[in-house]
């Protein structure tokens, strides 16, 4: 069958994502303690929270160990297999994440062991060609931070540009791309507005509060990255959620669709205003929304999380970026999908859409894919597999999966080839 070829431009960075607690292992921080109290009600619940066929195909979620991090990938010691495993398959970039509280393990003490542990790690990154983005908060909190109320603590901004400044003039020699915040929005929504994160705080008053905390966090880390050198590039990762109206006569539809918009995608942005280098956009989610906030979403087709697919929302999303004239790199967009039947479609079908808005000017400069490896995840544990690389978490041996040799394929290209009749952009 005859393929189109669709280039994409020359020095594209083409890579996957991880974050520290999610890969790691051993970390001692608010989520691990929060893990370790919560895993029974967690296992409990996980029947409550999930459909039927999810229970079934994954009951190691009825296990109190699935919600317990532990040692995760032992990525911490294996760092440099796995970068052996993304330079095979072509990646030549890397997004992971500093942990904060191997850092500052104490209010106002650095642990120099730990900064020359990731600057080794960094330098395994560039050893292999790759260029490293370098998150400097997925989340964690140290323990210190989180009994002072973690991001809820108005002086939350001060502690965090202190740790930032630390990390980058330790670290900044060999690192370009700095994420000061990942998602500072799915924290806001899932600790403090839905409230089932930790530290579980049900507050519309906080959560809002807490946003304009976030902000100011990043803005006084930008600002002070900034003037240690200039030529760094700074942002945060924004989950960004495309929202349509269910029918887009109905202006109460259409009127939901604004405020969710504005909470989800615009009020973190505008804080932020012009103190980023870069748009860093992760793409998940879909949301067709009936007044007042019902979803009505076809969920034709689903991860193994229940998420729904729908590649075109990437193009949407990063059409609408285009008026801040930034520089934009997908830094996370991926799935759930253990039997590795869904994953290379839905990158392509991502990448196709991604080139499209590129082929109409988009200044899209990089792909992400999320993750590298299976990893934990967050209150879910251990379940969902995201990785192009398979866990197996008993031997902790690596797989790769063939997905992640068709993606391998695209990163090497700097090309998608397409069967002519799957480019149906329409
Ligand atoms: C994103 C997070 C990442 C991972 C993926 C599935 O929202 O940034 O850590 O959990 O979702």
């Amino acid at each position: 069958m005859e393929k189109q070829k669709l280039k994409f431009p020359d020095g594209f960075l083409w890579g996957a994502a991880t974050s520290a607690h999610q890969v790691e292992g051993g970390n001692k921080n608010d989520w691990s303690e929060w893990e370790k109290a919560n895993a029974k009600r967690l296992a409990e619940e996980a029947p409550k929270k999930h459909a039927d066929w999810q229970v079934k195909k994954f009951p190691e979620m009825l296990t109190p160990e699935n919600y317990i991090s532990g040692a995760a990938c032992d990525y911490y010691n294996r760092f440099e297999e796995d970068f052996d495993i993304a330079k095979s398959l072509s990646h030549n970039a890397h997004r992971f994440s500093i942990e904060w509280s191997r850092i500052e393990p104490e209010e106002g003490k650095f642990d120099e062991q730990e900064i020359e542990h990731y600057r080794k790690v960094i330098k395994a990154v560039l050893a292999r060609g790759m260029e490293p983005f370098v998150t400097i908060w997925h989340w964690t909190n140290p323990l210190w931070l989180a009994e002072k109320g973690g991001p809820e603590n108005r002086k939350f901004a001060f502690y965090f540009a202190r740790y930032a400044k630390f990390v980058v003039e330790k670290l900044g020699e060999d690192v370009k791309f700095w994420i000061t915040l990942n998602e500072p929005t799915s924290v806001i929504a899932a600790a403090y507005s839905t409230g089932y994160w930790p530290p579980q705080k049900k507050n519309p008053i906080v959560a809002l509060k807490v946003y304009k905390i976030l902000a100011k966090a990043h803005n006084q880390a930008y600002r002070e990255m900034k003037k240690i050198n200039s030529d760094w590039k700074v942002g945060f990762s924004n989950i960004l959620q495309y929202i349509e109206p269910n029918d887009e006569h109905n202006l109460l539809d259409k009127l939901s669709v604004k405020v969710t918009n504005y909470f989800s995608n615009q009020k973190f942005l505008n804080l932020v205003g012009s103190n980023q280098d870069f748009l860093a956009v992760q793409y998940y989610f879909h949301k067709k929304i009936k007044f007042p906030f019902k979803q009505t979403n076809e969920n034709k087709t689903r991860t193994d999380m229940g998420w729904e697919i729908y590649p075109e929302g990437i193009y949407h999303l990063i059409k609408n970026l285009q008026k801040y004239n930034l520089p934009i790199y997908i830094t996370e967009n991926g799935l759930a999908d253990v039997d590795d039947t869904k994953r290379d479609k839905f990158i392509k079908d991502h990448l196709k859409w991604t080139h499209k808005a590129i082929s109409e000017g988009v200044d899209v400069r990089g792909y992400f894919h999320w993750s590298l490896l299976d990893n934990f995840e967050w209150d879910k544990g251990f379940w969902p597999r995201f990785g192009l690389v398979e866990i197996d978490y008993k031997t902790l041996e690596r797989k790769i999966r063939p997905s992640a040799r068709e993606y391998a394929k695209i990163c090497q290209e700097n090309m998608l080839k397409i069967e002519a009749e799957n480019l149906d952009l329409t």
